[in-house]
Protein backbone atom coordinates (compact mmCIF):
# COMPACT_ATOMS: atom_id res chain seq x y z
CA UNK A 1 0.00 0.00 0.00
CA UNK A 2 0.85 3.69 -0.51
CA UNK A 3 0.63 5.38 3.13
CA UNK A 4 0.82 9.12 4.13
CA UNK A 5 2.41 9.40 7.84
CA UNK A 6 1.90 12.98 9.09
CA UNK A 7 3.80 13.15 12.32
CA UNK A 8 6.37 10.51 11.16
CA UNK A 9 9.24 11.57 12.96
CA UNK A 10 7.56 11.57 16.51
CA UNK A 11 7.45 9.18 19.47
CA UNK A 12 4.62 7.04 18.02
CA UNK A 13 5.90 7.55 14.09
CA UNK A 14 9.56 6.60 14.78
CA UNK A 15 8.39 3.15 15.83
CA UNK A 16 5.62 2.70 13.72
CA UNK A 17 7.65 3.49 10.54
CA UNK A 18 9.96 0.69 10.54
CA UNK A 19 7.11 -1.68 11.19
CA UNK A 20 5.15 0.02 8.24
CA UNK A 21 8.12 -0.80 5.84
CA UNK A 22 8.65 -3.96 7.07
CA UNK A 23 5.24 -4.81 6.21
CA UNK A 24 6.31 -4.01 2.61
CA UNK A 25 4.36 -0.19 2.25
CA UNK A 26 5.49 2.73 0.84
CA UNK A 27 5.73 5.49 3.05
CA UNK A 28 5.59 9.72 2.42
CA UNK A 29 6.16 10.93 5.96
CA UNK A 30 5.86 14.33 6.44
CA UNK A 31 6.85 16.17 9.46
CA UNK A 32 8.31 19.29 10.94
CA UNK A 33 10.80 17.51 12.67
CA UNK A 34 10.85 19.25 15.81
CA UNK A 35 12.06 16.92 17.73
CA UNK A 36 14.39 15.63 14.97
CA UNK A 37 14.82 12.76 12.83
CA UNK A 38 15.10 9.15 13.81
CA UNK A 39 13.45 7.21 11.12
CA UNK A 40 16.04 5.13 9.19
CA UNK A 41 16.75 5.38 5.14
CA UNK A 42 14.94 2.96 3.56
CA UNK A 43 14.25 2.81 -0.48
CA UNK A 44 10.14 2.45 0.26
CA UNK A 45 10.51 5.48 2.55
CA UNK A 46 9.97 9.46 1.20
CA UNK A 47 10.79 10.90 4.50
CA UNK A 48 10.27 15.12 4.07
CA UNK A 49 10.46 18.22 6.52
CA UNK A 50 6.96 19.91 5.75
CA UNK A 51 4.36 21.53 7.30
CA UNK A 52 1.30 20.03 7.32
CA UNK A 53 -0.04 23.82 6.21
CA UNK A 54 2.36 23.03 2.96
CA UNK A 55 0.53 19.65 2.32
CA UNK A 56 -0.81 21.06 -1.18
CA UNK A 57 3.11 21.24 -2.28
CA UNK A 58 3.21 17.06 -2.25
CA UNK A 59 3.09 15.76 -5.54
CA UNK A 60 1.53 12.17 -4.65
CA UNK A 61 -2.00 10.80 -5.45
CA UNK A 62 -3.36 7.43 -5.14
CA UNK A 63 -2.87 6.81 -1.60
CA UNK A 64 -4.26 3.98 -0.15
CA UNK A 65 -4.20 5.56 3.89
CA UNK A 66 -3.26 8.44 5.62
CA UNK A 67 -2.46 7.84 9.62
CA UNK A 68 -2.41 11.61 10.80
CA UNK A 69 -0.40 11.53 13.67
CA UNK A 70 0.95 15.25 13.83
CA UNK A 71 0.00 17.52 16.49
CA UNK A 72 1.09 19.27 19.16
CA UNK A 73 0.89 16.61 21.78
CA UNK A 74 0.15 17.10 24.71
CA UNK A 75 -1.37 19.78 27.55
CA UNK A 76 0.85 22.18 28.64
CA UNK A 77 2.11 22.23 24.94
CA UNK A 78 -0.87 23.31 23.94
CA UNK A 79 -0.92 26.06 26.02
CA UNK A 80 2.08 27.61 25.14
CA UNK A 81 0.57 28.85 21.89
CA UNK A 82 -2.79 28.29 22.01
CA UNK A 83 -3.51 29.83 18.29
CA UNK A 84 -0.68 27.14 17.12
CA UNK A 85 -2.63 24.52 18.69
CA UNK A 86 -5.38 25.22 16.88
CA UNK A 87 -3.88 25.62 13.55
CA UNK A 88 -1.66 22.72 13.85
CA UNK A 89 -4.30 20.02 14.87
CA UNK A 90 -7.46 21.89 13.41
CA UNK A 91 -7.33 24.08 10.43
CA UNK A 92 -4.25 22.10 9.26
CA UNK A 93 -6.56 18.57 9.56
CA UNK A 94 -8.63 20.52 7.28
CA UNK A 95 -6.40 21.52 5.26
CA UNK A 96 -5.21 17.74 5.05
CA UNK A 97 -8.88 16.48 4.51
CA UNK A 98 -9.05 18.55 1.52
CA UNK A 99 -5.96 17.17 0.34
CA UNK A 100 -7.32 13.59 0.63
CA UNK A 101 -10.30 14.55 -0.85
CA UNK A 102 -8.74 16.12 -3.77
CA UNK A 103 -6.35 13.53 -4.43
CA UNK A 104 -8.83 10.34 -3.75
CA UNK A 105 -7.17 9.06 -0.58
CA UNK A 106 -9.46 6.11 0.41
CA UNK A 107 -8.97 6.05 4.51
CA UNK A 108 -7.66 8.05 7.10
CA UNK A 109 -6.74 7.07 10.69
CA UNK A 110 -6.22 9.62 13.04
CA UNK A 111 -4.67 10.43 16.54
CA UNK A 112 -6.93 11.43 18.74
CA UNK A 113 -6.83 11.03 22.74
CA UNK A 114 -8.66 9.45 24.86
CA UNK A 115 -8.64 12.60 26.85
CA UNK A 116 -11.52 13.90 25.23
CA UNK A 117 -13.75 12.37 27.83
CA UNK A 118 -12.36 14.62 29.91
CA UNK A 119 -12.14 14.15 34.01
CA UNK A 120 -14.46 11.06 34.77
CA UNK A 121 -15.08 8.51 37.52
CA UNK A 122 -17.07 6.49 35.41
CA UNK A 123 -15.85 2.90 35.56
CA UNK A 124 -16.94 2.43 31.97
CA UNK A 125 -15.57 4.86 29.70
CA UNK A 126 -16.65 3.44 26.29
CA UNK A 127 -17.20 5.42 22.88
CA UNK A 128 -20.39 5.97 23.32
CA UNK A 129 -19.70 8.30 26.67
CA UNK A 130 -20.17 11.91 26.12
CA UNK A 131 -17.58 14.44 25.60
CA UNK A 132 -16.46 16.83 28.10
CA UNK A 133 -12.94 17.76 27.43
CA UNK A 134 -11.18 20.14 30.23
CA UNK A 135 -7.94 21.29 28.86
CA UNK A 136 -7.38 23.25 25.63
CA UNK A 137 -5.90 19.74 23.84
CA UNK A 138 -8.18 17.91 24.57
CA UNK A 139 -10.98 20.79 23.10
CA UNK A 140 -8.38 20.75 19.84
CA UNK A 141 -8.70 16.67 19.40
CA UNK A 142 -12.49 17.15 19.84
CA UNK A 143 -13.57 19.76 17.07
CA UNK A 144 -10.58 17.98 14.65
CA UNK A 145 -12.05 14.71 15.29
CA UNK A 146 -15.62 16.49 14.52
CA UNK A 147 -13.46 17.78 10.91
CA UNK A 148 -12.51 14.39 10.13
CA UNK A 149 -16.05 12.47 10.74
CA UNK A 150 -17.57 15.39 8.17
CA UNK A 151 -15.75 13.61 5.05
CA UNK A 152 -16.74 10.47 6.29
CA UNK A 153 -18.98 10.27 2.89
CA UNK A 154 -15.77 10.32 0.86
CA UNK A 155 -12.97 8.76 2.90
CA UNK A 156 -13.01 5.76 5.17
CA UNK A 157 -13.03 7.59 8.71
CA UNK A 158 -11.26 5.28 11.55
CA UNK A 159 -10.90 7.20 14.83
CA UNK A 160 -8.39 6.30 17.53
CA UNK A 161 -8.62 7.59 20.93
CA UNK A 162 -5.60 6.48 22.42
CA UNK A 163 -4.36 5.82 26.34
CA UNK A 164 -1.23 7.24 27.09
CA UNK A 165 1.46 5.62 25.28
CA UNK A 166 4.68 3.91 26.75
CA UNK A 167 7.69 2.32 26.37
CA UNK A 168 10.74 2.76 24.03
CA UNK A 169 11.04 4.52 21.12
CA UNK A 170 14.09 6.00 19.23
CA UNK A 171 12.59 9.64 19.46
CA UNK A 172 12.16 8.63 23.20
CA UNK A 173 9.38 10.77 24.89
CA UNK A 174 10.48 11.19 29.11
CA UNK A 175 7.40 13.30 29.66
CA UNK A 176 4.45 10.28 29.40
CA UNK A 177 3.90 9.00 32.85
CA UNK A 178 5.49 5.31 32.67
CA UNK A 179 8.15 6.46 30.37
CA UNK A 180 9.24 9.38 33.25
CA UNK A 181 8.50 7.69 36.32
CA UNK A 182 10.86 4.73 34.93
CA UNK A 183 13.75 7.09 33.70
CA UNK A 184 13.79 9.32 36.89
CA UNK A 185 13.88 5.81 39.12
CA UNK A 186 16.54 4.30 36.99
CA UNK A 187 18.18 8.31 36.79
CA UNK A 188 17.74 10.08 40.04
CA UNK A 189 17.22 7.06 42.29
CA UNK A 190 13.83 8.19 43.01
CA UNK A 191 10.35 7.91 41.43
CA UNK A 192 8.48 11.70 41.80
CA UNK A 193 4.80 11.20 42.27
CA UNK A 194 2.55 14.44 42.40
CA UNK A 195 -1.16 13.61 43.87
CA UNK A 196 -0.85 10.26 42.56
CA UNK A 197 -4.51 9.22 42.57
CA UNK A 198 -5.10 9.78 39.21
CA UNK A 199 -6.25 7.13 37.18
CA UNK A 200 -5.15 7.02 34.03
CA UNK A 201 -5.45 4.40 30.96
CA UNK A 202 -2.21 3.13 29.57
CA UNK A 203 -0.94 1.33 26.25
CA UNK A 204 2.24 0.21 25.11
CA UNK A 205 4.17 1.72 21.93
CA UNK A 206 3.96 -1.88 20.04
CA UNK A 207 0.25 -2.23 20.04
CA UNK A 208 -0.51 1.26 19.54
CA UNK A 209 1.36 1.00 16.11
CA UNK A 210 -0.07 -2.58 15.94
CA UNK A 211 -3.89 -0.91 16.32
CA UNK A 212 -2.50 1.43 13.26
CA UNK A 213 -1.42 -2.19 11.60
CA UNK A 214 -4.63 -3.49 12.47
CA UNK A 215 -6.48 -0.63 10.66
CA UNK A 216 -4.70 -0.39 7.89
CA UNK A 217 -6.09 -3.73 6.52
CA UNK A 218 -9.41 -3.87 8.17
CA UNK A 219 -12.35 -3.68 6.18
CA UNK A 220 -14.13 -0.64 5.55
CA UNK A 221 -17.71 -1.47 7.47
CA UNK A 222 -15.63 -0.85 10.79
CA UNK A 223 -14.82 2.56 10.05
CA UNK A 224 -15.53 4.17 13.13
CA UNK A 225 -14.34 5.53 16.74
CA UNK A 226 -12.44 3.48 18.72
CA UNK A 227 -10.49 3.63 22.38
CA UNK A 228 -7.25 2.03 23.07
CA UNK A 229 -5.93 1.56 26.31
CA UNK A 230 -5.57 -1.48 28.25
CA UNK A 231 -4.59 -0.47 31.92
CA UNK A 232 -6.45 1.69 33.58
CA UNK A 233 -3.89 2.75 36.85
CA UNK A 234 -3.69 5.59 39.49
CA UNK A 235 -0.13 7.28 39.08
CA UNK A 236 0.90 6.20 42.33
CA UNK A 237 0.15 1.95 41.10
CA UNK A 238 2.30 2.59 38.24
CA UNK A 239 5.12 4.23 40.53
CA UNK A 240 4.68 1.14 42.88
CA UNK A 241 5.11 -1.31 39.80
CA UNK A 242 8.13 0.69 38.84
CA UNK A 243 9.40 0.81 42.39
CA UNK A 244 8.66 -2.93 42.37
CA UNK A 245 10.83 -3.44 39.19
CA UNK A 246 13.64 -1.27 39.45
CA UNK A 247 14.21 -0.86 43.37
CA UNK A 248 13.86 2.93 43.74
CA UNK A 249 12.35 5.01 46.24
CA UNK A 250 8.74 6.87 45.83
CA UNK A 251 8.29 10.59 46.55
CA UNK A 252 4.69 11.93 46.94
CA UNK A 253 4.00 15.46 46.74
CA UNK A 254 0.54 16.98 47.31
CA UNK A 255 -0.18 18.95 44.12
CA UNK A 256 -3.50 19.03 42.43
CA UNK A 257 -2.33 21.22 39.42
CA UNK A 258 -3.08 17.78 37.03
CA UNK A 259 -6.45 16.92 37.86
CA UNK A 260 -6.88 14.91 34.71
CA UNK A 261 -8.70 11.87 35.53
CA UNK A 262 -10.65 8.89 33.76
CA UNK A 263 -10.50 5.31 32.81
CA UNK A 264 -10.83 4.04 29.09
CA UNK A 265 -12.94 0.74 28.36
CA UNK A 266 -12.36 -0.78 24.85
CA UNK A 267 -13.88 -3.14 24.56
CA UNK A 268 -15.04 -2.47 21.13
CA UNK A 269 -11.82 -2.59 19.56
CA UNK A 270 -11.26 -6.56 21.03
CA UNK A 271 -14.52 -7.31 20.03
CA UNK A 272 -13.60 -6.73 16.46
CA UNK A 273 -10.93 -8.97 17.02
CA UNK A 274 -7.79 -6.90 18.85
CA UNK A 275 -5.56 -8.32 20.98
CA UNK A 276 -3.07 -6.48 23.01
CA UNK A 277 0.19 -7.92 23.46
CA UNK A 278 2.27 -5.65 25.48
CA UNK A 279 1.92 -4.12 28.76
CA UNK A 280 3.08 -1.42 31.09
CA UNK A 281 5.37 -3.93 32.63
CA UNK A 282 7.12 -5.13 29.51
CA UNK A 283 7.29 -0.90 28.88
CA UNK A 284 9.40 -0.39 31.92
CA UNK A 285 11.53 -3.44 31.21
CA UNK A 286 12.80 -2.54 28.01
CA UNK A 287 13.08 1.30 29.04
CA UNK A 288 15.47 -0.04 31.74
CA UNK A 289 17.05 -2.40 29.31
CA UNK A 290 17.91 0.58 26.94
CA UNK A 291 19.16 2.72 29.80
CA UNK A 292 21.10 -0.09 31.06
CA UNK A 293 22.86 -0.72 27.89
CA UNK A 294 23.49 3.00 27.59
CA UNK A 295 21.04 3.53 24.59
CA UNK A 296 19.22 5.76 26.51
CA UNK A 297 19.91 8.66 27.88
CA UNK A 298 18.73 12.46 28.94
CA UNK A 299 18.45 14.69 26.15
CA UNK A 300 16.25 18.11 26.06
CA UNK A 301 13.99 17.17 23.02
CA UNK A 302 12.92 13.89 24.78
CA UNK A 303 10.96 16.34 26.88
CA UNK A 304 8.54 18.16 24.27
CA UNK A 305 7.43 20.97 26.24
CA UNK A 306 10.58 21.90 27.36
CA UNK A 307 12.23 21.51 23.81
CA UNK A 308 9.49 23.79 22.36
CA UNK A 309 9.99 26.02 24.56
CA UNK A 310 13.70 26.44 23.94
CA UNK A 311 13.54 25.91 19.94
CA UNK A 312 10.26 27.15 18.39
CA UNK A 313 8.80 29.44 20.41
CA UNK A 314 11.79 31.15 20.55
CA UNK A 315 12.40 31.32 17.11
CA UNK A 316 8.94 32.09 15.53
CA UNK A 317 6.58 33.38 17.92
CA UNK A 318 8.71 35.81 20.46
N1 LIG B 1 2.09 9.73 23.07
C1 LIG B 1 0.93 9.63 23.71
O1 LIG B 1 0.88 9.26 24.89
C2 LIG B 1 -0.36 9.93 22.98
C3 LIG B 1 -1.58 9.62 23.61
C4 LIG B 1 -2.78 9.92 22.96
C5 LIG B 1 -2.74 10.50 21.70
N2 LIG B 1 -1.55 10.78 21.11
C6 LIG B 1 -1.54 11.42 19.79
O2 LIG B 1 -0.76 10.62 18.91
C7 LIG B 1 -0.08 11.45 17.98
C8 LIG B 1 1.41 11.14 18.01
O3 LIG B 1 1.90 11.39 19.31
P1 LIG B 1 3.44 11.38 19.63
O4 LIG B 1 3.56 10.99 21.06
O5 LIG B 1 4.18 10.60 18.60
O6 LIG B 1 3.79 12.94 19.54
P2 LIG B 1 5.12 13.65 19.06
O7 LIG B 1 5.05 15.06 19.55
O8 LIG B 1 6.31 12.85 19.43
O9 LIG B 1 4.97 13.64 17.49
C9 LIG B 1 4.21 14.56 16.76
C10 LIG B 1 5.01 14.92 15.52
O10 LIG B 1 4.22 15.84 14.76
C11 LIG B 1 5.10 16.77 14.18
N3 LIG B 1 4.33 17.96 13.84
C12 LIG B 1 3.70 18.83 14.67
N4 LIG B 1 3.08 19.79 13.96
C13 LIG B 1 3.30 19.52 12.66
C14 LIG B 1 2.90 20.14 11.46
N5 LIG B 1 2.17 21.26 11.47
N6 LIG B 1 3.29 19.58 10.29
C15 LIG B 1 4.05 18.45 10.27
N7 LIG B 1 4.45 17.82 11.39
C16 LIG B 1 4.09 18.35 12.56
C17 LIG B 1 6.18 17.01 15.25
O11 LIG B 1 7.40 17.50 14.69
C18 LIG B 1 6.34 15.62 15.85
O12 LIG B 1 7.43 14.93 15.25
C19 LIG B 1 -0.41 12.89 18.38
O13 LIG B 1 -1.45 13.36 17.57
C20 LIG B 1 -0.86 12.77 19.81
O14 LIG B 1 -1.74 13.81 20.18
C21 LIG B 1 -0.35 10.50 21.72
Amino acid sequence: MKILVTGGCGYVGSVLIPKLLNDGHKIISIDTKWFGDYLPKHKNLNNLKLDLQNINKLKIKNLDCCIHLASIANDPMAELDKNLSWETSALNTYNLLEFLKKTKTKRIIYASSGSVYGISKKKRVTEQTGLKPISLYNKVKMVTERIILSYSKEIETFIIRPATVCGYSPRMRLDVTVNALTFSGLHKGKINVFGGKQVRPNIHIDDMCEIYRFFIKKNRKYAGIYNAGFENKSILEIANIIKKKIGSKIVIYNDKSDPRSYRLDSTKITEIGFKPRKNIKSAISEIETKYNKKLLKEKDNYYSLKWLKKTLLKKTFI
